[in-house]
């Protein structure tokens, strides 16, 4: 490889923690330092530079290139203690693109639109547990309703025991995840060691196999059941079969369900936490968006809310400012591969770097300012702005996240009144995998 790519040049065990510790203030610090494309060592990656890239042509060549050019899998560990070897964000080659076809249909097109009167539904329902004239957290809300709605999605499941288990058990382990001595065991492997069920990784391990036994009984009871007219993705890959006529395992499907609804709930509600923040901050936005809304009456249809132009920019602004992900998965090359003239060798670990995409002041100016108009009249390119990735790793969920962001904002927009508690001192922080307004947003009723 050329060296003509920009490197930290501090020890890599500082490198890794600045990482974790403060992700956003990393970014910004090296992309003022050394532009959008810079190199690092991070732990767990000894033998290999890390590259992190937000510069739009490197970043298309990497989501164009064919998939065989890169493999992850083995380097994306952080996920493996919850999704299992099996998930697809942990699968590579044939396997993954076989279990891609069979997950992407449920989430998009005319199948979509079988949920949107259940997260409708969901909302109202939530808009009547909110305290009067009291704050409450807005990101708490909003997961309570997204979680709802995956269960729906994933599992068909309805209100009953199961489900209401099965949200408590997620609820709890996603928050103490938010610890971050508790967050950084997954990025450390050989930290990851039971000292019973008060140490950190003894807590999780605990929660996860309680997490499993649920799902793995919801599994059983609908494999006897065999009812064939069940729309949810958990019916759908019991029917699934391969070339030999084989079906998923237990253990297969557990992997694809529980990554289904980790990765398909708080990705949406701290968006959406974040959108509330931004949209309640803003008088010119909030009046634009009232124009907007409140001229489809008072109880707006979901086939009108997704098409509003303003609701859309509002939406693409919110991921762009802070995007919940902010690099895509790590590509390790498989063969050498050039981007912009420099030669990238076998074993180099490529990371588009989404938020260094959406804070590059030459397509965003006045990138650190929400500006929902500059969404209205232009077109930005799949790798100059890409909150869901790309390529063939492409996130599975972004058709129906923004489907169901426009949904619950629109439905709560239109229904209730709310202010911002306090404006002040809301930073951007990891809740575990995603990035999230700290203090979750307090809103009040008005
Ligand atoms: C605002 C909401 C969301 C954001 C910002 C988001 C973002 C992302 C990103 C950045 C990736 C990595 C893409 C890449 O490496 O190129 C990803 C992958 C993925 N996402 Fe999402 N996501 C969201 C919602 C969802 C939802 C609702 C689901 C499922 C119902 C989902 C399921 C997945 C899965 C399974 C993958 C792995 C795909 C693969 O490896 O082939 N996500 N997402």
């Amino acid at each position: 490889m050329k060296q003509t790519i920009p490197g930290l040049k501090t020890p890599p065990f500082l490198q890794t923690l600045e990482l974790i510790a403060n992700p956003i203030r990393f970014f910004d610090k090296y992309q003022a330092r050394y532009g959008n494309i810079f190199a690092a060592q991070i732990l767990g990656n000894q033998s290999s530079p890390v590259f992190f890239i937000g510069e739009s042509n490197a970043v298309e060549t990497i989501f164009t290139a064919p998939s065989n050019q890169f493999q992850l899998g083995k380097i994306t560990h952080v996920f493996r203690p919850f999704t299992g070897d099996q998930s697809l964000i942990m699968l590579d080659g044939e396997e993954h693109l076989r279990q891609r076809k069979l997950l992407m249909p449920p989430l998009h097109g005319k199948r979509m639109h079988l949920y949107q009167d259940i997260i409708c539904e969901l909302t109202e329902e939530a808009i009547q547990t909110i305290p009067k004239h009291q704050p409450f957290s807005i990101r708490k809300l909003m997961a309570d309703i997204t979680l709802k709605v995956i269960m729906r999605v994933v599992f068909g499941l309805k209100p009953g025991d199961r489900s209401e288990q099965l949200q408590k058990l997620i609820r709890d382990l996603l928050d103490a995840i938010t610890n971050p001595l508790y967050s950084s065991l997954f990025f450390f492997p050989q930290l990851q060691i039971d000292f019973g069920q008060y140490s950190p990784w003894g807590h999780f391990i605990r929660k996860q196999s309680a997490i499993d036994d649920l799902i793995y009984a919801e599994i059983q009871e609908r494999r006897q059941q065999n009812d064939k007219d069940k729309t949810d993705i958990l019916s759908l890959l019991l029917s699934a079969q391969d070339e030999s006529g084989q079906g998923m395992s237990d253990q297969e499907l557990r992997d694809q369900l529980i990554t289904l609804l980790l990765l398909g709930h708080e990705t949406t509600a701290s968006s959406l936490a974040w959108m509330f923040y931004w949209v309640y901050s803003s008088s010119t936005v909030r009046e634009k968006l009232t124009a907007e809304i409140k001229a489809l009456g008072e109880h707006p249809q979901p086939q009108e809310l997704i098409k509003l132009p303003y609701l859309n920019a509002v939406c693409q602004e919110t991921l762009r400012l802070y995007p919940i992900a902010l690099i895509a998965q790590p590509r390790v090359v498989q063969e050498t591969i050039t981007i912009n003239e420099t030669s990238f060798s076998p074993d180099s670990i490529l990371v588009p770097c989404i938020y260094l995409a959406h804070h590059c002041e030459k397509t965003f100016p006045n990138a650190k300012t929400f500006n929902p108009e500059r969404f209205l009249n232009h077109h930005f390119s799949s790798s100059q702005y890409f909150p869901f990735g790309g390529g063939s790793r492409a996130c599975i969920g972004a058709a129906f996240s923004l489907y169901e962001m426009k949904l619950i904002f629109g439905t709560m927009f239109a229904k209730i009144s709310l202010k911002l508690t306090s404006q002040s001192n809301i930073t951007p922080v990891r809740r575990g995998i995603t990035i999230v307004p700290s203090t979750g947003v307090k809103m009040q009723s008005i």
